[in-house]
């Protein structure tokens, strides 16, 4: 019989750049790293590393008021929800952290799901647009949500209104010139807030004015931007945005430092989705602990000094590595230097790993419209920094970048 499996080793070995896991002690701005083992038991390195690259932004996963909260939730509510929310998974705990986000969202109601990757996937495939405008950068999440809803996606170049807009324009433009209405099509336009891939923040306010001149909705990802602006929201409620972006959804996962994403928006918006969406009905509630946790993150995101505290270490962050003549774009707290030279970048990046600054993996945002403008696109290094770094943290992840600066022969 012909082998109809597998052949992985193969495709192992086609795969490259494979990504490898490290495991860690434990989740915080420090923390002792295993090299990467297969399956074996890993050995944690004897040195303590500097952690500048976590979505642990807030510094919350250690801090003793969220794991009180996840500790006492696990002991009176239960370690797992044992079922979808549509069975026995709803719990009060649920139901106190969507009421917190809805609040922190200034919208009428919030729904929590299992993963940020479960709420766009649902919510999207739930709402089934006929056609998204979405942009060329969007999470993995937001694409797979696009193609799961089968509908119609018109990309646009990434953070580009001038192209949105001509791409809008385009769909109502018959192909003699006339303008229509676009017919009854129903149109979401996609966004992140915060890409992490380039740390640049969409142009939200032009993006809802466009949704309203076109009589789009708009749907925002905002999961690096989730309980870091005011009053604990993200860009929308830092732009006073609300009221035109239809759909605000967001991470437990990343500053609230748990595990979950959420939409928030109208009641109707909550009752169809959490009716509709596939990976909500068909998928256990998320853990009780979970969102007692998300719960307290995000009270002591909108009422303690964790966030003043992230953002003086990002400005002081942004301020040394500009001084050492780095060139540091983006304007969110994901700190990206942008290296002309692929290999360079990877060599810095070793370099700091193996003098205990751990970083996130080189990426290459897309600088134009096509695949090959792509392969010459520059490399991002990010540092990330967190609230609880202090500033000899700070001092540290620069000095340590100089040097391996120098040892890579970065001009
Ligand atoms: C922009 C964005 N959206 C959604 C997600 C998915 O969130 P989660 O990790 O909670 O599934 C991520 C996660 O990494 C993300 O970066």
């Amino acid at each position: 019989m012909e082998d109809r499996g597998f052949d992985l080793e193969d495709r192992l070995a086609d795969l490259g750049e494979k990504r490898r896991l490290s495991p860690a002690d434990r989740v915080a701005e420090r923390g002792y790293f295993a090299e990467p083992t297969g399956g074996e038991l890993p050995v944690l390195e004897s040195a303590e590393a500097l952690v500048f690259g976590s979505n642990n932004y807030l510094g919350l996963t250690d801090d003793q008021r969220v794991q009180d909260a996840a500790r006492q939730a696990a002991a009176t509510v239960g370690t797992g929800a044992g079922a979808s929310r549509h069975v026995t998974g709803d719990t009060m705990v649920h139901r106190d952290v969507e009421r917190l986000l809805a609040e922190a969202n200034g919208c009428e109601r919030a729904l929590a799901f299992p993963s940020g990757y479960a709420a766009n996937v649902g919510t999207i495939t739930a709402l089934e647009p006929d056609v998204v405008f979405a942009d060329e950068s969007n999470h993995a999440s937001l694409v797979d949500g696009c193609r799961l809803a089968g509908c119609e996606t018109i990309v646009y170049d990434h953070c580009d209104v001038d192209d949105l807009r001509s791409k809008l324009v385009e769909r109502v433009e018959q192909p003699d010139g006339v303008v229509t209405d676009g017919g009854d099509e129903s149109w979401l336009i996609l966004t992140d807030s915060v890409f992490a891939a380039d740390g640049s923040v969409a142009p939200l306010e032009t993006i809802s004015d466009l949704a309203t001149e076109f009589g789009a909705w708009v749907m925002v990802d905002e999961a690096h931007a989730t309980g870091l602006y005011v009053d604990g929201g993200g860009i929308v409620q830092a732009e006073g945005l609300e009221d035109q972006v239809h759909v605000q959804m967001g991470v437990l996962s990343a500053a609230l430092a748990s595990q979950g994403g959420y939409i928030a928006g109208s009641d109707a918006l909550i009752e169809y989705v959490l009716a509709r969406a596939r990976p909500f009905v068909h998928s256990t509630g998320l853990a009780p602990p979970a969102a007692a946790a998300a719960s307290e993150a995000l009270h002591l995101a909108r009422h303690s000094d964790a966030r003043e505290r992230l953002w003086e270490n990002v400005s002081h962050l942004r301020d040394g590595l500009e001084t050492m003549g780095f060139s540091v774009s983006g304007e969110s707290q994901i700190l990206p230097v942008t290296l002309a030279d692929h290999e360079d970048a990877h060599a810095l990046v070793r370099e700091l790993t193996e003098h205990g600054i751990v970083v996130p993996p080189v990426v290459r945002p897309p600088t134009g419209p096509t695949t090959a403008d792509r392969a010459d696109a520059q490399s991002v290094v990010r540092l990330v920094p967190m609230a609880t770094h202090d500033r000899d943290d700070i001092v540290a992840c620069l000095e340590t970048l100089q040097d391996a600066s120098e040892r890579v022969g970065l001009p």
